[in-house]
């Protein structure tokens, strides 16, 4: 049987360009840019498959080749895929959920512990050589310990978060979409808040709802004067579920203490002012980025292309109903 065809958007990790070049016939963009709908309808000309990191999938690429079966994508949000505009067309969309849960969380954590306690803040103060003594006042930060977090959205990874957050003592809030039933409430040991309430009370508010139209801008200038003025706001969802320019100007008025962002609306540029502030921690979309997980999400995403490019239903298929 001839092997089917893939264009990938970026190089991936050696193991599965192996992977791929074993299992496909092969062709990659060499570099890592996000890549324009003209080089990607260029890119699959004659493939069945599309494997593509981050860049803008819409109606007019899959148009560009009526042989395209799947869209397999290196992630677990895929807002940058028209979805609708794939099932109309009976192309799969496959993501890569599970393998990257607990990355994440844990860079959650990492934010949410940073800005609390100032590190990345008393790193660069550090090399800018600024420190001649010690005193008791040295980058006093906040409390995490037996603070309260307000959780988001309860997805695998709000609660991955969650798990974390019980070695640290916290009382945690949440709200999701829907509410757990009270005895997982009970087992979990979280307390459902509506979403006023949960800014209002939490000490950290955590974001973990997926993208969408719901959810875009869910974070804005109302929701951020609800929190309190020594409160932090934690994201790694995606940078639309927030209102960036909101978010600066409540930083810049003090309405809240700071910010861990993972993820920004304009990716890769950030609001001017974010570069600037000392009180958000700002690493570059790097949640699921580790060894073992992005191997994972490589593998993934390549058994759903292969799978897709045969006719076969992807194992992590987000549009199943093409298949009806
Ligand atoms: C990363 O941001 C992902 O969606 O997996």
């Amino acid at each position: 049987m001839a092997k089917p065809k893939i264009y990938l958007t970026h190089p991936l990790q050696l193991e599965c360009m192996r992977f791929l070049e074993e299992h496909s016939e092969l062709e990659y963009n060499r570099d890592t840019r996000l890549l324009e709908s003209s080089e990607l309808a260029a890119g699959i000309q004659g493939k069945q498959g599309l494997y593509n990191l981050s860049s803008v999938i819409g109606a007019e690429v899959m148009d560009s080749n009526p042989g395209l079966k799947v869209i397999a994508n290196f992630g677990v949000g895929y807002n940058h895929i028209d979805v609708a505009a794939a099932t109309a067309r009976g192309i799969a969309v496959t993501n890569t959920p599970g393998v990257l849960t607990n990355t994440t969380a844990d860079i959650a954590w990492v934010l949410l512990m940073d800005v609390a306690r100032r590190v990345s803040e008393g790193d660069r103060w550090v090399r800018a050589r600024n420190w001649v003594d010690w005193h008791p006042n040295l980058f006093i930060g906040a409390d995490i310990t037996g603070a309260t977090l307000g959780l988001v959205g309860l997805g695998r990874i709000g609660k991955a978060v969650l798990r974390r957050a019980k070695g640290f003592d916290m009382k945690v809030l949440y709200w999701n979409r829907t509410r757990l039933s009270k005895a997982d409430e009970a087992e979990l040991g979280i307390q459902y808040a509506d979403q006023d309430a949960l800014y209002r009370q939490s000490d950290f508010v955590s974001l973990h709802v997926a993208l969408n139209e719901g959810t875009r801008h869910l974070m804005g200038e109302r929701q951020l004067s609800l929190m309190k003025p020594t409160a932090f706001l934690i994201n790694t969802t995606r940078g639309p579920v927030v209102d960036e320019k909101a978010l600066v100007k409540a930083l810049q008025e003090k309405r809240i203490a700071g910010a861990g962002l993972d993820v920004f609306e304009r990716e890769p540029n950030l609001e001017s002012e974010l570069y600037e502030m000392e009180n958000v921690v700002i690493p570059p979309h790097i949640g699921s980025a580790t060894v073992g997980t992005r191997l994972k999400m490589g593998m993934m995403a390549a058994r759903n292309c292969i799978a897709g490019c045969l006719g076969e239903r992807p194992p992590n298929i987000v549009n199943p109903e093409i298949y009806d």
